[in-house]
């Protein structure tokens, strides 16, 4: 570590490890809803490995998971956290991830001690602004308390985390104004939208909400809040950098984004390759390895008796694990059963989200038990067993900013048919008919079209048992730690923290434009 701590300090010129202060309304395993716990969880802990002090700073909920961390420890004092005029009696918590990763669970009861991270089966909470901003506000709080100050570098995530970048920006302290900011967009699709009448309770001051800010037509946005006040934005595929500034992907914020193409650009998610890994993995029925794939036959057959399925078929089973959101397209892949299930294909889907979905779901298992299995639950373990059993992982996404749904299904053996967006174009590499070169199955027509003759191109090849065999190996040997990633991140930080003058400010408000 010490060894470690000396080169950093020799990369940044700074005389001692960086410091990062990452902020974000998942962490894995304490709270997850999707992608964003994992990725802030691979990412702090690989940066922690190379010897960056990072604290995250997120919400303790009711539904926290505070037993899947070393005991937590109250800190001595609340941290008051400013708030629009207002001063909240704010707790931390204090835990760690993987050793050298602080994490400040905030306890604020009446903000987050509830069932759910955003909503719970009545909707989304009524109050999120609220809850967010205050993370955000007391974030600020924890880097005084831990550091005295800003940290070399604040990293936010998604629009839960916007406001702490704007924050930092608007502050009264000169310190704070001229820290040095990342911010990470890991679905433009959600922008965190608010009355413009809640400004003033989220201490955001008039001089910030114009259009060229945090207003985005009669709304507060604060997704922008990051986007405009960040000195880099980045999200978490390249591809989608690209994508997310034209109309048709930009979700009504391409303009903005534009505006600093500049200082945008995507760094590809990686998976924590130990916590997936089917040679260790005891969710899965067998282990094995892209050296030694028989386990891969066990799990198969496992996961046919655990879902009813049509057993010793050679018939290829396609697992689904996703969430039923527009993005995700499984509307396509409804279109697509009856065709597909006359090529002789069997489903293996886990998936909850949208009721019409699900219904339609349970509907097409109900009439083919045999071929088609259906669970609405979300995630582990269940999930595992689908990447270890299923020939193919389809996942036919409108859009799509990484996924790691198609990262893990690689690692475990089954291979993607994706549609050719975003982190699936980045992470997928289309294969060719011998299996010499390529992980998995591309299509750039996303309807059911489409998706259909990507899966009979790997049908096709999958009759070649040599060239099917390298494919699946190939997809296990792909590099998806996140080491190369969190590389990329520090170069970022290490190009911000270690520069001087200090790059990029906000622009300001144009004339009349204000309130
Ligand atoms: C969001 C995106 C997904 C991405 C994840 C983590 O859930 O929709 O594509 O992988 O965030 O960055």
């Amino acid at each position: 570590m010490d060894m470690l701590a000396d080169a950093i300090d020799r990369r940044t010129s700074l005389p001692r490890p960086l410091r990062v202060l990452m902020v974000a309304s998942e962490v894995a395993p304490l709270a997850r809803a999707g992608g964003l716990g994992d990725v802030v969880h691979g990412l702090a802990r690989s940066l922690g490995a190379m010897g960056v002090e990072v604290v995250i700073v997120t919400p303790l909920y009711g539904i926290t998971a505070l037993d899947s961390v070393p005991q937590a420890r109250p800190w001595n004092r609340p941290l008051w956290t400013p708030i629009g005029g207002d001063v909240r009696d704010v707790g931390v918590l204090e835990t760690s991830i993987a050793d050298d990763v602080r994490v400040c669970l905030l306890d604020c009861p009446p903000l987050y001690a509830r069932g759910g991270i955003y909503r719970d089966d009545a909707g989304d909470f009524a109050d999120n602004d609220m809850r967010f901003a205050v993370m955000c506000s007391s974030a600020l709080r924890v880097a005084e308390e831990i550091w005295d100050g800003p940290p070399d570098v604040l990293h936010a995530h998604d629009w839960h985390g916007a406001l702490a970048v704007a924050y930092a920006r608007l502050s009264d302290s000169p310190e704070w104004r001229n820290a040095v900011s990342v911010f990470t967009i890991h679905n433009l699709a959600f922008q965190g939208l608010f009355p413009i009448q809640r400004a003033a309770a989220l201490g955001l001051p008039e001089s910030a909400l114009h259009n060229e800010a945090l207003r985005h037509g009669d709304a507060v946005n604060l997704l922008k809040g990051g986007i405009v006040y960040a000195d880099r934005v980045t999200t978490v595929s390249p591809t989608y950098a690209r994508e997310m500034l034209s109309p048709e992907l930009g979700c009504g914020l391409d303009g903005a984004l534009r505006a600093r193409s500049g200082r945008l650009f995507g760094i590809v998610n990686g998976i924590d390759t130990q916590l997936w890994d089917p040679s260790r993995d005891r969710a899965i029925a067998a282990r094995y390895d892209a050296h030694d794939m028989t386990g891969r036959v066990a799990c198969k057959s496992a996961l046919e008796a655990e879902l009813g399925l049509d057993p010793g078929s050679d018939a290829p089973l396609v697992g689904v694990v996703n969430h039923l959101i527009p993005q995700k397209g499984i509307d396509i892949l409804l279109e697509a059963l009856p065709t597909l299930l006359d090529e002789g294909l069997r489903f293996a889907i886990v998936a909850v989200g949208d009721g019409e979905l699900e219904r339609a779901l349970a509907s097409a298992a109900a009439r083919r038990p045999d071929r088609v299995a259906f669970r609405a639950v979300f995630g582990d373990p269940i999930a595992r067993r689908v990447y270890a059993g299923a020939d193919l992982f389809a996942m036919p996404s409108r859009f799509e900013p990484c996924g790691l749904g198609q990262q893990y299904a690689m690692r475990y053996g089954s291979v993607p048919v994706v549609s050719a967006v975003g982190g699936l174009a980045d992470t997928v590499e289309q294969a060719d008919d011998t299996g010499a070169k390529g992980t998995g199955f591309l299509f750039s027509q996303i309807d059911p079209a489409g998706l259909v003759e990507a899966i009979r191109r790997a049908l096709k090849v999958r009759k070649d048992v040599g060239a099917w065999k390298r494919i699946v190996r190939n997809t296990m040997l792909r590099d998806a730690s996140w080491e190369a990633s969190a590389r990329r991140y520090f170069a970022v930080y290490r190009e911000l923290a270690g520069a001087a003058p200090r790059p990029s400010l906000p622009p300001p408000p144009p004339a009349g434009e204000a309130g």
